[in-house]
């Protein structure tokens, strides 16, 4: 079966929106640190792209999970694969995602990281499909709310391919 990739959000569109957050979050923590945390592989193209946007001082820390199971609806349980390399204390942290789909994942992600004491913790998305949330997760700064498609590109994967395109797009059979 050929695959086709129909362009949603251009690079030009997608580098112009997170150059804005990047200047809100520069604003929102003005006189602050931000501590971003990836959550790997997909948030990792999001972040660095964003990173550089930003101008108050920032520091970097990367998580890898995975879901048990293999049913894709999975409950959201989580299993750290590779965990953050320092602790969130006090500091202000960002968790910075790729997509928000049904929130399952981030919703228990967000629990177990705000155990760990942050001074303060938002959420950063690229991408949100609001119609498919089945848990509510409170999102403090969006990229773009999408339709429900499924989507490649910028680290979003389809079987582990097209994380490097340069922009959103919709991968269609024919
Ligand atoms: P959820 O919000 O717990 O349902 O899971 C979100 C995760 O599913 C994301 O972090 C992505 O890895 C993956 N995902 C959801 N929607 C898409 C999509 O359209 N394209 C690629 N991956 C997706
Ligand atoms: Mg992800």
């Amino acid at each position: 079966m050929a695959e086709r990739i129909r362009v949603m959000l251009t690079e030009e569109e997608v580098d112009t929106r997170i150059k804005e957050i990047g200047e809100q979050i520069s604003r929102d923590y003005a006189g602050r640190q931000v501590h971003l945390v990836c959550v790997l592989k997909g948030g990792s193209f999001f972040m660095c792209e964003l990173a550089k946007r930003i101008t108050v001082p920032v520091s970097l820390d990367f998580m890898s999970v995975s879901s048990y199971g293999s049913n894709t609806k999975s409950s959201g349980v989580v299993k750290i694969v590779k965990d953050l390399d320092e602790p969130l204390k006090d500091k202000d942290v960002i968790v910075v995602e790729d997509i928000v789909d049904s929130g399952r994942t981030l919703s228990y992600l967000l629990e177990l990281l705000g155990q760990r004491g942050p001074g303060s913790m938002k959420l950063c998305t690229l991408l949100d499909k609001p119609e498919r949330r089945v848990v509510d997760v409170k999102v403090d700064y969006t990229g773009f709310e999408i339709p429900d498609e499924f989507v490649v590109g910028y680290g979003l994967d389809y079987d582990q391919r097209y994380r490097n395109l340069p922009y959103i797009g919709v991968v269609e059979l024919d």
